[in-house]
Formats: C-alpha cells, structure tokens, sequence
C-alpha cells in the first residue's frame, strides 16, 4: 500500500513537472494543492516538502503568487492571494507558514475588505508557524523568527520576531 502511494506521488510529481515544462518543480511527498483557476509564476527550482501535510496555494480573480528561483516551500503552508504574492529568489519558507494578502471578511461596520500586496525579497528565511498579512514587505536576507505575526514591514537585514513581530536586531 505504501508502495502503491508513493508510486502515485511520483507520478502525479512527474506530471506536475511536465505541465510546467522546463520549470525543475522538486516534490518531496504529495503534490501541493492548487484551487484551479489560481495565478501562479513559478521561476526553475521550487521545492515542495509534504510528506505529512498539504501547502495550498489559491488566487482569486485578481490575485496573482509569484515564486522566484531555488525557493523552498516546507510542509502544509497557506498562501492566498486576492492582490499580489511575490517570493522572491532562493527563499526558505518553514512549516505551517501562512502568507494571506487579504482579511478575508470586512472589519467592523464596513463592506470593505483589505487587501495589498506582500513582497518577500530574495534571500528570505521565514521559520516554523509564522504568519505574514496584507501589506508587508519583507527585504533581502532576513530572517523571520518562529511563531511571528508579521503585520508590517521591515528592511534588509532585519531579524523579525515577535507577535505583533517586530525587529529585533539587523543582521550583518
Ligand atoms: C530565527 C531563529 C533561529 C532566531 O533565533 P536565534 O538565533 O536564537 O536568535 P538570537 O539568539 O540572535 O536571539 C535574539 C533575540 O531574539 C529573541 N528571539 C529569537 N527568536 C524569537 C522568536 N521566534 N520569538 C520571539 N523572540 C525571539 C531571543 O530570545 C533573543 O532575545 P534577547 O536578545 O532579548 O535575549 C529562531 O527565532 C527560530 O525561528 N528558530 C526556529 C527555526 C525553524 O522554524 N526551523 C524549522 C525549519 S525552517
């Protein structure tokens, strides 16, 4: 039976890789799960990493997640996008990460939900159970320390924690 599995997550691995031709897509475990109709760019090297769980990733009509070169995406993270999603090159995203460019639902007596673009420069370390909201640019080679809430935005070098995160030193 474990055999017959792993079979299946190879060849549905291999077919994941043809429909995105040329793209190097790595799948260690099962495939991610994409909502269909998603906008999704993927560069070459993406590694997917769910031998336990599921990543999800899903657009709505104007969202669009876009994955730059050598990223690696550990198991069951969340990225949802109703605006803008970028991550960018040789980016290491943990366990359990959620990346959301929405609220989803409107916030006290309004019709209006919020959403704006999140923007993961190259060279990012997010860790284990972070999560990451609306708005928030992360810059080149930071690192986002495990449980943080990101509700804002920081600059290169910055070494993110905390809920709500917050810097806690810049990096050399
Ligand atoms: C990123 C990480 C490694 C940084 O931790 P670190 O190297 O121990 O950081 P430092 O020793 O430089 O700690 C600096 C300060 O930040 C604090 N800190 C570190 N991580 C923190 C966190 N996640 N939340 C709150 N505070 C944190 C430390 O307590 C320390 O505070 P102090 O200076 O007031 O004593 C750590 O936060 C982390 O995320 N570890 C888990 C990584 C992970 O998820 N790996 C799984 C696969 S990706």
């Amino acid at each position: 039976m474990a055999t017959l599995r792993k079979v299946i997550y190879r060849a549905k691995g291999f077919l994941l890789t043809k429909s995105f031709a040329n793209k190097r897509i790595r799948v260690v475990g099962r495939l991610p799960k994409i909502r269909s109709g998603s906008q999704i760019d993927f560069q070459p090297g993406i590694t997917f990493v769910n031998r336990l769980g599921h990543t999800r990733l899903s657009t709505e009509k104007n969202g669009r997640i876009s994955i730059g070169r050598n990223v690696f995406l550990n198991e069951s993270c969340i990225i949802h996008s109703v605006s803008s999603v970028k991550i960018g090159d040789n980016t290491k995203i943990g366990e359990n990460v959620q990346i959301l460019d929405t609220a989803f639902h409107p916030v006290g007596s309004t019709d209006f939900v919020e959403t704006a673009p999140i923007t993961l420069e190259d060279n990012v370390w997010i860790a284990n159970n972070v999560v990451i909201l609306k708005g928030v640019t992360i810059g080149q080679h930071s690192v986002v320390g495990i449980g943080s809430v990101v509700t804002k935005s920081f600059p290169a070098h910055s070494l993110i924690v905390g809920n709500p995160a917050f810097l806690k030193k810049s990096l050399d």
